[in-house]
């Protein structure tokens, strides 16, 4: 299967590297503005007509050490009683947008995020879902997820884990980034290729039905030769899933990753050919790729949602779409909701302080008009399927370019992405971004 190492010629390999959105959004982020709460209040009034089920996210943003990579709104945070107080804020917070129902409102998909969700005790992981369970209604099938960080199940052999189960999460994601213990020195994250395999081995035996893993390409000290050992290794457990994410460098907004010096990186070719062999190896092994950065057995819900065309993307990344709109809790976390975005405060104590004066805490947002609409549309179609309606869409921007360069192929009706066109997605997508340009991101490669 070699021929699945896709080869590119690095003069395009460096014209097509431009710094371009992951889309996890249309708009981005950068376009959100301040936005009075009244505003998200207005749009619940008006879902609140629909039966439609919601999905709920829920922020946990404590890291007991910083990875010098990590790219997501994290608090380093070493003190339990500021967890605690956290969640008596949750609490109030997801009461308060409860309440602004006329009912419970049916919830079918609840994500735990972070940071480190997995900080959270037995007891408030208990406690947080009685109060989902109190103020929502989990639907029987609800997909309910979380972000684990293995170094923090090792110690109780799996107790957590087991409780997590009991509690109704049938989806957990471990983070990984890589088993290498030289890569692992260079962003400090120290976690013995043992802790992640017993506590994958722990959550098969417990019957968890998908398995995902976050694997990173790009780190300090990397190689083509070093990694797909971890490649290898990963396609011997049978994971459901595996993301598979471009290092983000983003050192302007998280000044910690200055702390990688540039010389330990690999070149933007190295970098590609990292991707690519390990992409050959994950396919290899009898996984699809989905999307832009994800890889799955056939088994698996994703995999599903790619061939029926229900595969979404929102904040999370790839998702399969059990319900459009989503509220955001806890600090700096994003909710869709009736075509706008809204964002929580991203300082945690700004976000307590207004649900201590009994306001919600969303500050920043965006009310998609009708041409967003459309091209969010556009945007998810390219990202999700790889293709593009001519006649729904081909009016809103000039895609020769990429016809031309070998990156979309043109049909009777639509536009298909070319297989080198899918690794290079991010920058098919950006051609129907009404604001390219303002914002910084971080490289496609
Ligand atoms: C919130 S973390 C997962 C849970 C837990 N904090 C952990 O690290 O195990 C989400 C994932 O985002 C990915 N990530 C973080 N920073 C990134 C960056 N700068 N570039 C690409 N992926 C990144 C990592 O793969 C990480 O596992
Ligand atoms: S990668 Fe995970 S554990 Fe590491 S700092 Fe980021 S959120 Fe925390």
């Amino acid at each position: 299967m070699k021929n699945d190492v896709i080869h590119v010629n690095p003069e395009l390999l460096f014209r097509w590297n431009k710094a371009i959105p992951r889309y996890t959004s249309y708009p981005t982020a950068p376009q959100f503005h301040p936005i009075e709460s009244e505003v998200f209040q207005e749009k619940i009034s008006s879902f609140d007509k629909s039966v439609k089920p919601l999905s709920l996210y829920v922020h946990i943003p404590f890291c007991k050490t910083m990875c010098l990579f990590c790219g997501c709104s994290v608090v380093l945070n070493r003190k339990p009683e500021r967890q605690s107080l956290y969640l008596e804020y949750l609490f109030k917070e997801i009461e308060q947008v409860a309440r602004s129902f006329s009912s419970r409102r049916d919830v079918s998909q609840l994500h735990f995020g972070g940071g480190t969700p997995t900080s959270l005790t037995e007891d408030q992981f208990e406690k947080l879902m009685a109060h989902f369970d109190k103020h929502f209604h989990l639907l029987a099938n609800a997909e309910i997820s979380i972000e684990i960080d293995p170094r923090t199940f090792y110690a109780d052999k799996g107790g957590k884990l087991a409780l997590l189960k009991k509690l109704g999460f049938n989806r957990v994601s471990f983070g990984v980034q890589d088993l290498d213990p030289i890569v692992q020195e260079a962003v400090r994250r120290r976690q013995s290729e043992e802790m992640t395999v017993s506590t994958y081995y722990k959550a098969r035996e417990l019957g968890f039905d998908g398995i995902n893993i976050d694997l990173i390409y790009g780190l300090p000290h990397q190689t083509v030769e070093r990694f797909v050992k971890t490649a290898d290794r990963l396609v011997e457990l049978r994971l459901d899933r595996i993301a598979f994410y471009s290092y983000a460098k983003v050192p302007w907004i998280k000044e910690h990753q200055k702390a990688i010096p540039d010389a330990t990186l690999p070149s933007t070719y190295e970098k590609f050919q990292i991707y690519s062999e390990a992409r050959a190896r994950f396919m290899e092994g009898g996984y699809t790729a989905i999307g832009m950065d994800h890889f799955s057995l056939a088994s698996d819900t994703l995999a599903t949602a790619y061939l029926n065309k229900t595969l979404t993307r929102n904040f999370q990344g790839y998702s399969i779409a059990l319900a459009e709109d989503m509220i955001g809790f806890g600090v700096s976390s994003i909710g869709f909701l009736e075509n706008s975005y809204f964002q929580n405060a991203k300082d945690l104590t700004l976000y307590q302080e207004q649900l201590k004066i009994g306001n919600l805490p969303v500050m920043r947002g965006y009310v998609l008009n009708e041409d967003d609409i459309r091209r969010r549309e556009a945007i998810l179609s390219i990202m999700c399927h790889f293709q593009i309606d001519k006649l729904k869409y081909g009016h809103l921007a000039d895609v020769s370019p990429l016809v031309a360069e070998g990156l979309l192929e043109e049909e009777v009706d639509r536009y298909v992405a070319t297989p080198l066109g899918r690794l290079f997605i991010r920058l098919v997508a950006s051609s129907f971004d009404a604001y390219l340009g303002k914002g910084q991101f971080s490289k496609v490669v």
